[in-house]
């Protein structure tokens, strides 16, 4: 089959008119911009999926917006788009279809790849999941000695564990409160042992949630699981009871001792990082019940059929997409920063983190050849309104350009006084003062001494999008997720990368490998460190075994 790799998006006659429009806008400020055009508000914004998302804070006009969809184009996004949904191997690097669309498409849909209906498999595993998670919901799965499960552990890392984590968190108003849910990702054994400390092994249950069953992180928490509970209750024969599995690999789930009719499994076409609404997924089924969770699918789905559906000039992920790639290689912006103004969100950024960065952070195009522009941009955020009591200072008077998504919802799930008002309000002022800054003049007009008022001035024109919806419920979090995710796609189409591999990955965990030999004594040291790191292993073979 001939690899069809996009022509170069600087190539194209899109990029070239938008390098001299971007000098043309770049010293134009947001306030002039809205002054000269009252409709700008009401153009710039675009619905799907029950989100709404106000992109007329950005640093863009109409003639923007045009040659961002001119490129789009030229890059032949809607056949990228297609050819996802049709499950052919776009992730070249591993050749491999890329097909979390299918987690969420509904029972009656069907999708042939490779000679297999994958819509079928993804209801089959979904049935069986619910099926345990009504048992653990319902107190019928009983523990080796016959007790109940209250706690529930996920034992996973990156895409295993972040996506469980932020979706236990996002959901927590939903969830069963009589269970306790605890994730454990890293090797530091202070996560294993802080999690279980206060936990029953006879009431627990732990879930090992890994595609591959071979991450050493997991592996060994898993392990150190195994230990912990045979502890007190002795019998090998118990394991059966207290863990179960997600993964894509049975013979390992097998060799570990987990009993494979107790595993949920998954596809290679899955990537971890938008694994999420996958059997990865199984905490957050047993935390909101599965009635929500198909609520959840059903959001993502929404927001799929949006992306696939909806012309560029409407459509949310792509607008998004387009303007990460406008500020990243035109603006020269490093970061961006999402700011959720919703506490049940908090941990939404750290799972961005990866989506984002693991998908976009790539230095070479799909053919291997270097790429010519900067690629994906890092993303970092914290909830509203603990950020602005630390890092918006940066934002708003300093050096760097940080487009910002912010993300709010009408109503809260707890309703405290006035406090939602509040917190809406600040999200409110955040974009509007980013945007239009306060000059001198206004603020020598509210008397403030000469010498202040360089200090005091807000030079403005820092972009935003603001995404709004009715409410935090399971469907806006999966639209929510799925409009990340696309818009990931649609600027990793663009600078012609593949977002779905993460060779990068690869080499620290090597590296580590080898220097776990090495201070266990197994191999020699010799020569294979530069001088630096040798000398810091030195130090800590020296030092770990002192008080
Ligand atoms: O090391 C990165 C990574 O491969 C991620 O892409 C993935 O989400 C994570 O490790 C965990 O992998 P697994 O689910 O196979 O344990």
């Amino acid at each position: 089959m001939a690899r069809t790799v996009p022509p170069r998006v600087t190539s194209l006659p899109a990029w070239k008119a938008l390098e001299s429009h971007h000098k043309e806008i770049a010293p134009r400020p947001l306030r002039e911009l809205f002054s000269e055009d009252p409709g700008r508000a009401k153009r710039m914004r675009a619905e799907g999926a029950g989100l709404l998302l106000d992109y007329s804070k950005n640093r863009i006009n109409d003639r923007t917006l045009e040659l961002l969809l001119e490129l789009a184009e030229g890059c032949r996004l809607s056949h990228h788009i297609r050819t996802m949904f049709e499950g052919q191997h776009i992730n070249k690097t591993e050749n491999r279809a890329v097909l979390h669309v299918a987690l969420r498409m509904p029972k009656s849909a069907s999708l042939v790849v490779d000679g297999v209906d994958v819509v079928k498999e993804v209801h089959e595993v979904l049935e069986r999941m619910e099926r345990f998670a009504r048992k653990i919901r319902d107190q019928s799965w009983k523990g080796a000695t016959g007790r109940s499960i209250k706690n529930i552990v996920n034992i996973g890392i990156g895409g295993s564990d972040l996506g469980p984590v932020m979706a236990y968190e996002a959901l927590r108003f939903f969830s069963d409160r009589r269970l306790v849910f605890r994730f454990v990702s890293n090797i530091d054994g202070t996560d294993f042992a802080e999690a279980t400390r206060d936990l029953d092994p006879e009431e627990t249950l732990f879930i090992v949630s890994s595609k591959t069953f071979t991450t050493l992180e997991t592996m060994t928490n898993a392990h150190t699981a195994r230990r912990w509970l045979l502890e007190k209750l002795k019998k090998e024969e118990s394991i059966r009871h207290h863990f179960v599995a997600v993964s894509t690999n049975a013979a390992a789930v097998s060799s570990f001792g987990i009993d494979t009719s107790n595993m949920f499994g998954f596809w290679d076409w899955v990537g971890g990082r938008y694994s999420m609404d996958s059997a990865i997924g199984l905490s957050t089924m047993i935390a909101v019940g599965p009635e929500n969770f198909r609520e959840m699918l059903a959001g993502f789905h929404a927001m799929d059929e949006h992306f696939r559906n909806t012309p560029f000039a409407r459509n949310l992920p792509v607008l998004m997409g387009l303007l990460t790639v406008w500020y990243a290689n035109f603006f020269k912006s490093q970061t961006v920063a999402v700011l959720p103004y919703d506490q049940y969100l908090k941990r939404f950024p750290a799972y961005l983190q990866q989506l984002t960065m693991e998908s976009n952070g790539k230095h070479v195009h799909l053919d291997g050849s270097p790429v010519d522009t900067a690629t994906g941009p890092i993303y970092w955020g914290e909830p509203g309104t603990n950020g602005q009591h630390s890092f918006y200072q940066l934002i708003h008077q300093g050096t760097h350009l940080i487009p910002i998504d912010f993300i709010g919802f009408a109503r809260s799930k707890n309703p405290l006084g006035d406090h939602h008002d509040i917190l809406m309000a600040n999200l409110l002022a955040q974009g509007e003062a980013l945007a239009f800054g306060k000059t001198a003049d206004e603020v020598r007009a509210d008397g403030v001494a000469e010498l202040q008022v360089p200090h005091r001035t807000f030079e403005g024109n820092r972009p935003s999008n603001t995404i709004l919806a009715p409410e935090l419920t399971p469907g806006t979090l999966g639209a929510l997720v799925a409009l990340y995710e696309h818009s990931v796609f649609t600027s990793g189409i663009l600078w012609g990368i593949d977002s779905f591999d993460q060779w990068g990955v690869e080499l620290g965990k090597v590296m580590a490998v080898r220097i776990i030999g090495e201070i266990a004594g197994k191999t020699p040291q010799g020569k294979v460190h530069d001088s630096g790191t040798a000398a810091l292993l030195d130090w800590y073979r020296e030092n770990r075994k002192k008080d």
